[in-house]
């Protein structure tokens, strides 16, 4: 059984508990990290906190933990739990009080969770067979770019995509991508051009994004950051996405058609590899 840490108490996870007050609970008010670990290490773990503290100034969350704590924790989820490889999950909500949706008064302390889970991310059989995308309109709200567990369109568009038979979902806002369910979302063209939305709050502002957009500099690659069209996308060379879940996994279809010849494309595969490298190297 995992140990996970809640509100300062490290316990195996059927003993963790939460208040039924807290706002993340009842409001979605809370925001969140996913890094991940190769090798028992954390990838990117400064970007991470960096954007964890740029969510929290976006919704005004004045009380939070010092990088330093966070990092303990993360270190010590990792050990008790033996982890090799996988994911550690943090989520920070904005406390524990009497329902009400003002919270300018409020003066609780933060609530934190964290938890690891094992999961193979250098060995992916999606990144080998590539990935079936389906494309759904994108109705979240106007703030994509802060990283809240307000996560409920994202996970109904991706079970409707599993459920017609699709590995994942693409949303789309006036005929542009913005980006996959949990991911961001690329295409390459037939002149081996990277195109990419631009950042906005449209899009979270992906840690592996930036990571992949160097080394794909680093490889001499054009990237042009701007919106494509769901035309573009499915006249595409190839197509893949970034994660730091999924790493780099390239789209071999979109809504049934095949991008190139539908098999996953070189330059999303070169990336894969060289990003699986560059971020054990760069692991804390
Ligand atoms: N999701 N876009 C969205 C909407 C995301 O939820 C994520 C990450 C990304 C990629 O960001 P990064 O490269 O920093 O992981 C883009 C995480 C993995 C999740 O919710 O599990």
């Amino acid at each position: 059984m995992r140990t996970v840490f809640v509100n300062g108490v490290y316990l195996p996870e059927d003993q963790a508990q939460i208040s039924i007050f807290d706002r993340g609970f009842l409001f979605g008010d809370a925001v969140y990290e996913v890094t991940a670990v190769m090798n028992g290490k954390l990838v990117d773990f400064d970007a991470h906190m960096d954007r964890l503290a740029r969510s929290m100034a976006e919704l005004d969350m004045v009380r939070g933990y010092e990088r330093s704590a966070l990092l303990t924790i993360h270190k010590n989820l990792i050990k008790r739990n033996n982890l090799q490889e996988g994911l550690v999950y943090l989520q920070l909500t904005r406390g524990a009080a009497d329902r009400d949706f003002d919270f300018s008064d409020l003066d609780v302390a933060p609530g934190l969770v964290l938890f690891t889970q094992a999961k193979s991310l250098e060995v992916n059989p999606l990144a080998a067979r590539g990935q079936k995308i389906v494309l759904a309109d994108d109705l979240r709200w106007g703030r994509s770019d802060i990283k809240t567990v307000q996560l409920l369109y994202a996970s109904l568009m991706k079970t409707r995509a599993k459920r017609q038979g699709a590995d994942d979902v693409w949303l789309c806002r006036d005929g542009k991508i913005t980006e996959g369910s949990s991911n961001n979302a690329y295409i390459v063209t037939r002149h081996n051009e990277i195109i990419t939305r631009a950042l906005s709050t449209d899009i979270l502002h992906g840690i592996t994004r930036a990571a992949v957009l160097k080394i794909a500099e680093l490889h001499q690659l054009k990237v042009i950051e701007r919106a494509f069209s769901v035309d573009e996308l499915k006249d595409a060379k190839e197509a893949f996405s970034t994660s730091a879940s999924g790493f780099v996994n390239p789209v071999v279809t979109v809504d049934g058609a095949d991008i190139g010849d539908g098999q996953p494309g070189q330059i999303a595969s070169a990336l894969r590899s060289s990003y699986v490298s560059a971020s054990q190297a760069a692991a804390c």
